[in-house]
């Protein structure tokens, strides 16, 4: 028997009480193991590697400008770190072993204290070997609280994962490092969960406003979403407020690492169910259920203003250097050559030792930044992928604007998905001082060989 939606759709339906979030441990960020039911009701609890116990971790939620403290004690059996993703962060405190700080050993810990300079969606993952550890469950939400919330019935966090779970064990499978996953898309998995649960609900009313706060948190996942029962608008991407909220009228791409907050009305009729929707090639899905009851208090004015903005730089792009990166191997383009450390190695040698990637010629991240740059200075830089695969471009410490065609400014992201054989071209203000990885968010691919970094002067 293997796992099929339609199964897991039908399982489900019995489902109605949702994993609390809740995680009283004081200030302490314990990553450890533990068993949640992942699966639908029926089958086996699934063993995790969790912050807390749960999977999501506990929603971290402050204020704008607000400092964070969390000591992130090591309870399990391999080295690791957290990276605050999205955060324009201390670079000490980023979360980068071997470049920001030494991994946290089994027994250890590491404080991380910082301050959040931007409102809005983040997330906190593993960053050692975390092709392994974020699909294990190592990450949670971390919510930033704009002064001025817009009005809304329900803020609630989606946080969404696919899980390779052996369909008799429910255990996960621990094929991390399968070569063939990572030269192809990256590890997809057979079960999609929201909130470390398969097809959960949140009830609502009809006529209720809500914020969705979607997060990606697969491991190479790029989901196509749509909305059933549901009307609105996307107000904020990867953390950054749309200074024009954009109507969702079809669906739209989350890739991996990506955050999208919505702002959605519910229309679908008292008794019925409304929906997330994955849309897939075979029909959609949905990935979050909203039965609706009757009828809403609070009357609305319909439209929508935006998220105030958050204090970014100001980026002027003229006579910004351009910067280009390229994006090469995996499946049906394999590398030729590429340097790993001091060597040039072939194809076939480095794909022996499990790489099968290269940016700018490099299968690891090279000894020398891809960018040296003083504070202050606007670069640009030009995404080139002549993969067949698509790949998720993530900057840590920044964000960055898309370079759209006609040479204006798009939104402001920290992870772009740049498609297979496109050229994309991202912007940004190199305002923040340290050493940054700039990497593909496929975790798969980041460990066979799509890494590199810049530093900022
Ligand atoms: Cu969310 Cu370097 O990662
Ligand atoms: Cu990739």
């Amino acid at each position: 028997m293997s796992f099929s939606r339609r199964l897991f759709l039908q399982s489900a339906a019995a489902l109605s009480v949702l994993p609390k979030l809740a995680w009283a441990s004081g200030q302490d960020l314990v990553a450890q193991t533990a068993m949640q039911q992942i699966a639908p009701d029926g089958f086996p609890e699934t063993p995790i590697w969790s912050y807390g116990g749960g999977v999501p971790g506990a929603e971290i939620r402050l204020s704008q400008s607000a400092r964070l403290r969390r000591k992130l004690v090591n309870d399990l059996p391999q080295p690791t770190t957290v990276h605050w993703h999205g955060i324009r962060i201390d670079n000490a405190m980023d979360g980068v072993p071997g470049l920001t700080q030494d991994v946290v050993a089994p027994g250890e810990a590491f404080q991380y204290d910082f301050v959040v300079p931007d409102a809005g969606t983040y997330w906190y993952h593993a960053h050692n070997r975390s092709v392994e550890q974020v699909a294990r469950g190592l990450y949670g939400p971390l919510i930033v609280e704009e002064s001025e919330a817009p009005d809304v019935d329900h803020d609630l966090t989606l946080m969404l994962d696919d899980w390779r779970l052996d369909p008799e064990t429910a255990k996960i499978v621990d094929d991390f490092d399968n070569g063939h996953d990572q030269s192809h898309a990256g590890r997809l998995g057979n079960l999609v969960s929201v909130n470390g649960r398969f097809d959960p609900t949140y009830p609502v009313a009809r006529g209720d406003r809500l914020r969705l706060r979607l997060i990606n948190a697969s491991n190479a996942r790029i989901y196509d979403l749509a909305l059933d029962g549901l009307a609105g608008w996307i107000v904020a991407l990867d953390g950054m407020p749309l200074e024009m909220p954009l109507a969702i009228e079809d669906g739209f791409p989350l890739a991996p690492a990506q955050r999208a907050d919505l702002v959605v009305d519910v229309l679908a009729d008292p008794s019925a169910v409304a929906s997330l929707v994955s849309r897939e090639r075979e029909g959609g899905f949905g990935l979050a259920r909203f039965p609706v009851s009757g009828k809403a208090g609070k009357a609305r004015q319909s439209g929508i203003t935006p998220l105030p903005p958050n204090p970014l730089p100001k980026l002027v792009l003229d006579g910004a250097p351009l910067h280009r990166m390229v994006l090469q191997g995996g499946a049906m383009r394999w590398l030729e050559s590429a340097q790993l450390g001091e060597t040039r190695l072939s194809g076939r040698e480095l794909a022996q030792l499990g790489r099968f990637w290269a940016l700018n010629g490099y299968a690891d991240r090279p000894q020398e930044p891809f960018l040296n740059t003083p504070l202050g200075s606007v670069h640009r830089i030009e995404f080139v992928n002549e993969t067949a695969f698509p790949h998720a471009m993530h900057l840590h410490g920044h964000h960055f604007r898309l370079v759209l065609p006609d040479g204006s400014l798009g939104p402001w992201r920290d992870t772009v998905l740049v498609e297979r054989g496109q050229t994309r071209q991202i912007a940004l203000v190199a305002d923040n001082p340290g050493s940054w990885l700039l990497h593909c968010h496929m975790l798969g691919h980041a460990a066979s060989g799509m890494m590199s970094w810049f530093r900022v002067t």
